[in-house]
């Protein structure tokens, strides 16, 4: 295996685990979760969306938790952006990046964002100009890439062609969403070696979901290609509420676990990371799904 000696993982809980859950959790214990995390040696925290909050009621308090938690200086603070609108609050609450995001395929765009591929473009050009005016980083998500709940297949063709226009409005950094966990390591072998043709691999991130228990697997095969940017959601909670059946992230635990104990270094304390796992499971009033904390509640049993 061609392994990396560290792996940035990209922590997306506060943002994508909890933008799906129907209780509301308090803006307070948000801001505690995301202090805790900030805390557990995670150098990216995606924190919230300034989304509509009809669309996503959970993270209606984008601005006050933005604005509220403790900063450290190098971490960096990201937040979903849509439009304009959003950039203004993103803007007002200072995040560092600002995180813009599409579909590789029609019609979870449509379901996800309301617009079509190409009305998206000219939505996302002043929000990506703005936010680089402003001093901010700019990352570029692609949804269905190995998959969409509606279509079905999506070609590789599709993926690059939304990416290379998103490059070219000046992305960053994209990362590539298998929305839905659909994809298997032979398909993410074969879309990201193509992929890889086009993009240098420092600018590419993966963000697996297991809704099939696909994620780490495709977490090593793009390890293999030379990848070291990962999304995961701590405790693996997660699910795009426009994509029926999306189930939780690649859970941060489960990432944190097989690469230290592969050698991989993520400058993250395990100690700490499931002490904020711990906490906002308390706060959601369910279990975690992830492998590693059904490890510690039976430890905890003992
Ligand atoms: P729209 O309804 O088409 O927007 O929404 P509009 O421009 O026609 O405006 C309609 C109303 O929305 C207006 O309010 C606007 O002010 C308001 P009204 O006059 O009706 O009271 N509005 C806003 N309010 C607050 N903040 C804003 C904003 N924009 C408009 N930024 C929009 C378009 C994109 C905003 C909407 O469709 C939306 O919010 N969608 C949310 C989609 C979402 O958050 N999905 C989940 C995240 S994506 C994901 O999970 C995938 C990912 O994890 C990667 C992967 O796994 O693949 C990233
Ligand atoms: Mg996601």
């Amino acid at each position: 295996m061609n392994l990396p000696s560290s792996v940035t993982i990209k922590e997306v809980g506060p943002r994508d685990g909890l933008q799906n859950e129907k209780h509301f959790i308090p803006t307070e214990d948000k801001i505690e979760w995301i202090n805790m995390l900030s805390e557990s040696g995670l150098k990216y925290i995606e924190i919230t969306s300034f989304v509509n909050p009809k669309w996503i009621p959970q993270l209606a308090d984008a601005i006050q938790v933005a604005k509220s938690i403790h900063r450290e200086n190098d971490i960096t603070y990201a937040a979903l952006v849509p439009n304009e609108r959003g950039l203004q609050g993103a803007l007002e609450a200072n995040v560092d990046e600002v995180a813009v995001f599409m579909s590789a395929s029609e019609s979870h765009n449509l379901k996800n964002i309301n617009k079509s591929i190409v009305a998206t473009f000219p939505v996302l050009k002043p929000v990506i100009q703005e936010a680089i005016v402003a001093g901010k980083t700019v990352r570029g998500y692609v949804s269905t890439v190995f998959g969409c709940p509606y279509e079905g297949e999506v070609s590789t063709d599709a993926v690059l062609s939304v990416s290379e226009q998103l490059f070219a409005l000046g992305i960053q950094e994209l990362s590539l969403g298998d929305t839905i966990g659909v994809a298997n390591p032979r398909q993410v072998e074969k879309a990201l070696t193509e992929i890889l043709k086009h993009f240098p691999q420092e600018k590419i991130a993966m963000h697996f979901h297991d809704t099939r228990g696909t994620a780490l697997a495709n977490t090593l095969v793009a390890l293999n290609l030379g990848i070291t940017k990962f999304d995961s959601s701590l405790g693996g909670l997660g699910g795009c509420p426009y994509a029926p059946g999306a189930s939780g992230n690649l859970a941060t635990d489960d990432l944190h676990y097989m690469l230290e104990n592969m050698g991989v270094e993520t400058g993250i304390n395990r100690d700490q990371l499931i002490n904020a796992a711990l906490f906002i499971e308390k706060k959601l009033g369910k279990l975690l799904p992830s492998h590693t904390m059904q490890i510690e509640r039976s430890q905890n049993c003992h």
